[in-house]
């Protein structure tokens, strides 16, 4: 067999989950509510199918069952989260959360899969919403506690943390764009939370380099959407530039470099909107940068500059500075509606290497959501070659970013199984295996073959 795509010998295959989203079990054994269990109590009906975070895909049981599954598809990584309200309700340490991370962490070490394990997959435990949520800076330091307390009983093992994922989904979700808890729109809110997720980034990364000395990164992870201009007219670049700076730039730049861009700065300085700061956080952000650069790509975003002058007494939102537009001729996910443009993995890869240091990165998430995908079951296996196509057609773009010396070091597919997508419940499924919610039996589908020849030929 020809391997014409050859990756490193160290390349990371994997895939990640949430464990809100995999681990359902929200009620049992101690854990806590968090946002997602309150949101859902109050307003089921905003959740596709009413299905809540209570019914997700039962790996808090099943998990062992679910690590033989990744080694049998040639995993030699895999990124979980751990539930903040389940380990740490009220506080205090849930020893029966701490049992089942351990065993997870033993598990898959066991195995050869090595954990990369995130600390914040969006959920707020919910008393910790109530006393202001990422709006409070005392619960900036109830985090610290979270994270170091991880780091202490967890950090033997695990080599690779990660402070948050995609920490701009709750600004713009929660305090712009009414699709996650609390629901509020307040661009004022939103900028003084996404400030203080940093601080809360930076505090974690700071409390790590003092408990982990055994060569074990940290770092964080974003969903990078590389912003493309319809064309080269001033007025179309800056509505992308602007794009990038609020939607990439406004984590990416204080994650890696250290800082905040100035232009972001004046524009929110314009608006009013600067955040509330302390004394010591520029220092903090600047002394405290990741190690590691976890990269999440679904789609590009498509720009072109507003055709109508923004009202200027409506209240600020970040679109009041560009149009979004459809590409003629772009390629579609048609059942999840995202456009799909392969090359932009390789051009957030380059821009990595180009202005941020060549830091090195991974895919963290890359995948395709399947609406009604049992459509697609022959011969009791779903025959998703689109999925196949949709990877391969990534990884060909992460080879080339390699072959340029790209400091890109594994792929994860979002996800290792379908599961519950907040506000989405399970309407698009992602999973290499899929799951039936009556049974919750796990059922390959025909990209879990294929990506376990590709991880044991290392590229395809
Ligand atoms: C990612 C999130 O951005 O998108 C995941 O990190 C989420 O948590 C995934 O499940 C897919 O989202 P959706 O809305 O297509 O189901």
């Amino acid at each position: 067999m020809t391997i014409n795509f050859q990756f490193p010998e160290d390349f990371w295959w994997g895939s990640a989950t949430s464990a809100t989203q995999i681990e359902g079990a929200a009620k049992e054994d101690g854990k806590a509510k968090n946002i997602w269990d309150h949101w859902y109590e109050k307003e089921p009906n905003r959740f596709f199918d009413e299905i809540g975070p209570d019914t997700t895909s039962n790996f808090y049981h099943t998990y062992k069952e679910d690590i033989k599954l990744m080694k049998e598809i040639g995993h030699n990584t895999f990124r979980l989260s751990i539930s903040w309200s389940r380990f740490m309700p009220y506080g205090e340490v849930n020893q029966k959360a701490a049992d089942f991370y351990n065993h997870v962490i033993d598990e898959l070490i066991a195995q050869d899969i090595e954990p990369f394990v995130n600390l914040f997959h969006f959920d707020m435990p919910f008393d910790l919403q109530q006393q202001g949520g990422w709006e409070s800076r005392e619960v900036v330091e109830k985090y610290v506690d979270y994270a170091k307390t991880c780091f202490q009983l967890f950090g033997d093992r695990v080599t690779k943390w990660f402070t948050f994922n995609e920490p701009i989904v709750p600004v713009e979700g929660g305090y712009l764009y009414d699709f996650h808890y609390p629901n509020i729109v307040d661009a004022k809110k939103a900028t003084q939370v996404a400030y203080h997720t940093m601080i809360a980034h930076a505090k974690a990364v700071e409390a790590f380099r003092t408990y982990n000395d055994n060569g074990s990164k940290i770092g964080i992870i974003l969903n990078l959407t590389p912003s493309y201009p319809r064309s080269n007219n001033p007025a179309d670049l800056r509505a992308s530039r602007i794009a990038d700076l609020f939607f990439n730039r406004s984590f990416l730049d204080p994650a890696v470099l250290g800082e905040y861009p100035s232009e972001l700065i004046e524009i929110l300085n314009e608006h009013g909107l600067l955040p509330n700061t302390e004394v010591g956080d520029k220092e903090l952000l600047r002394e405290n940068k990741v190690d590691i650069l976890g990269v999440n790509y679904y789609q590009p975003r498509r720009v072109k500059a507003k055709e109508y002058l923004p009202n200027p007494y409506a209240p600020f939102m970040p679109d009041m500075y560009f149009d979004s537009y459809e590409m003629p001729g772009r390629k579609m996910n048609k059942y999840r509606g995202w456009e799909i443009y392969e090359k932009g993995i390789y051009d957030i890869l380059k821009n990595l290497k180009d202005n941020y240091g060549n830091i090195e990165s991974f895919i963290s998430e890359n995948g395709m959501g399947v609406q009604n995908e049992e459509r697609f079951l022959r011969n009791r296996e779903i025959q998703d070659d689109y999925r196949i196509e949709f990877i391969k057609e990534h990884l060909k773009w992460v080879h080339q970013a390699i072959q340029e010396n790209c400091n890109v070091k594994g792929y994860h597919l979002w996800a290792f199984m379908d599961n519950w997508s907040w506000m989405n419940a399970y309407k698009n499924r992602y999973g290499f295996f899929a799951v039936d919610l009556k049974t919750m039996k796990r059922t390959p589908k025909k990209s879990a073959h294929w990506i376990k020849h590709v991880a044991e030929n290392n590229g395809f």
